[in-house]
């Protein structure tokens, strides 16, 4: 038998994270004594990532930037869904205020709301979130049914799911608005290995709605 071994995660406590923050200050000082009063200065992040709440996945420590560098929205996930006031409001701001340059959408291989989602198990408020990459699965199900390994067809739906977000991104006013303007915006889909630690660019790189299906351009094709 060989039992899988789990991040312990028994020594986070409610006081351990305070002194870890003050450790955090320290550190960070020793480094550069003005690293705060800059920072306090404003932001100026040039990437929005929407990723998945899991734990797991921090978008600072696998990209290896450092605070004011992406902003971030994150839920369960990764999910851009177009009534979603929350991410509407970090798009809107994102695009429109701090002109962020790109628009990363990154999912994980394993994901938990992809596992769910595929299932026919009911799991109660989640399963109205959840609905949403059901979609997917059903636009997908000729190409996903044809996959017999269960872990690869979740890893092909997470891929799949990613993807979907990125155009759902596209098919948004606030981003065909941008490239309407000209203002340089690109949107991007990527999947993390949580057993690798590494990212997997989707190639779904989009810059304008050209290639969008008609019905959702608000626009002439931006060039
Ligand atoms: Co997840």
């Amino acid at each position: 038998m060989c039992a899988k071994t789990i991040h312990d995660t028994n020594h986070i406590t409610y006081e351990s994270l305070l002194a870890g923050n003050k450790k955090f200050v320290a550190d960070t000082l020793d480094l550069d004594p003005e690293y705060f009063t800059k920072l306090a200065n404003g932001q100026n992040p040039p990437v929005l990532w929407i990723g998945c709440a899991d734990s797991r996945v921090p978008a600072n420590q696998i990209t290896n930037t450092r605070p004011g560098e992406i902003f971030v929205h994150r839920n369960i996930a990764n999910m851009v869904i177009h009534t979603d006031m929350n991410m509407l409001s970090v798009l809107d701001y994102a695009v429109n205020v701090l002109k962020v340059r790109h628009v990363i959408v990154t999912g994980h291989y394993g994901c938990g709301g992809v596992i769910a989602a595929m299932s026919n198990q009911e799991f109660g408020l989640i399963d109205n979130w959840l609905r949403h990459i059901k979609d997917v699965y059903r636009l997908y199900a000729d190409e996903l049914g044809s996959i017999e390994d269960e872990d690869k067809r979740v890893d092909r739906l997470v891929e799949l799911n990613v993807i979907e977000n990125a155009y759902n991104l596209c098919k948004t006013s606030i981003v065909q608005n941008a490239w309407a303007k000209g203002q340089p915006l690109a949107v991007h889909g990527w999947v993390y290995s949580l057993e690798t630690g590494i990212i997997t660019d989707m190639n779904v790189s989009t810059q304008n709605n050209k290639n969008m299906d008609d019905v959702f351009r608000f626009s002439p094709p931006t060039p």
